[in-house]
C-alpha cells in the first residue's frame, strides 16, 4: 500500500516538473551539442560570464592596465591572452627555473615559466587569432582532455591553464562558457608560441 503511495507521489513530481518548463523561450541553438541548455541565448551568455568570473579565467586570459590601487583588468582588451606587443623581461639567472625552483609570472599574468618552459595565454575571444575559427567541439577537446586547439593528435596544453580543474564542468556550463566567449569583443592578438625548457628566449 505505502508503495501505491510513493509511485502516485513521484507521477505527480513527475508531471509537475515537465509543466515548470519554460514555455515561449527562444532556446539556445547549439547546433550538434547533445545537451541543449532549455536556457534564453541571453541568459546563456549572462551564466558563462558568471562561470569566467568564478572560475578565474580573466586571471591569467585578460591583460591588465596598472591603476592607483595595482593591476586591473584592462576591460579594452578582455579574455585576448598574453599581448604580443609585450615581450618578457629577460630572465638573467636561469638557475632560478626548473624542477625544484621558481615559477616566475610576469606581472599582468598572461604568461609563466616553470620547469615545463614558457606559456602565454591564449586569446579566447572570437576574432581569427583567437577562438574565432573553433567548433564547440575543439572547446570541449580542451577543456576537458586538455587538447591544445581542441584537436585530437595535438600536444598537451600546459601549466599553468588548470584545465584537470575544469575537465568535471557540466555539459551545460561548458555550453553557456562558450556562449559567452562567442559573444564577447573579437580582439585581434596573435599570442607569442609556446616556448618548451632550456630553448633560448
Ligand atoms: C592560471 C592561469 C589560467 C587560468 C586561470 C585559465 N587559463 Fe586558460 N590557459 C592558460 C595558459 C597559460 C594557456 C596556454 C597553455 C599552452 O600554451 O599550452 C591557456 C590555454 C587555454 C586554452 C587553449 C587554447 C589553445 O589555443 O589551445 C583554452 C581554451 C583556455 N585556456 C580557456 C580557459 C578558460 C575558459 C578559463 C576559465 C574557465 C581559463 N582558460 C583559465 C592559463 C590559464
Amino acid at each position: 500500500m505505502k508503495n501505491i503511495f510513493l509511485f502516485a507521489g513521484l507521477l505527480l513530481i513527475g508531471a509537475y516538473i515537465i509543466s515548470c518548463k519554460p514555455q515561449g523561450t527562444d532556446p539556445v541553438a547549439m547546433g550538434d551539442v547533445a545537451s541543449v541548455p532549455v536556457m534564453t541565448k541571453e541568459d546563456s551568455i549572462k551564466r558563462g560570464e558568471y562561470l569566467s568570473h568564478i572560475m578565474g579565467c580573466n586571471d591569467c586570459h585578460t591583460p591588465k592596465v596598472m591603476t592607483e590601487k595595482g593591476p586591473a583588468l584592462d576591460m579594452n582588451r578582455l579574455l585576448s591572452g598574453h599581448p604580443a606587443d609585450e615581450p618578457l623581461p629577460a630572465i638573467t639567472d636561469k638557475k632560478m627555473i626548473g624542477p625544484g625552483q621558481w615559477v616566475l609570472f610576469n606581472l599582468g599574468q598572461t604568461s609563466a615559466t616553470g620547469p615545463w618552459g614558457t606559456s602565454f595565454s591564449a586569446n579566447l575571444t572570437p576574432d581569427d587569432t583567437g577562438l574565432g575559427a573553433w567548433t564547440f567541439e575543439n572547446f570541449e577537446q580542451a577543456i576537458r582532455n586538455g587538447k591544445f586547439k581542441g584537436i585530437d593528435g595535438s600536444r598537451m596544453i600546459m601549466p599553468p591553464m588548470p584545465w584537470q580543474n575544469y575537465a568535471a564542468i557540466n555539459d551545460e556550463d561548458l555550453a553557456n562558457l562558450w556562449m559567452y566567449l562567442k559573444s564577447i569583443k573579437p580582439v585581434k592578438n596573435v599570442v607569442p608560441a609556446y616556448i618548451p625548457p632550456g630553448a633560448s628566449m
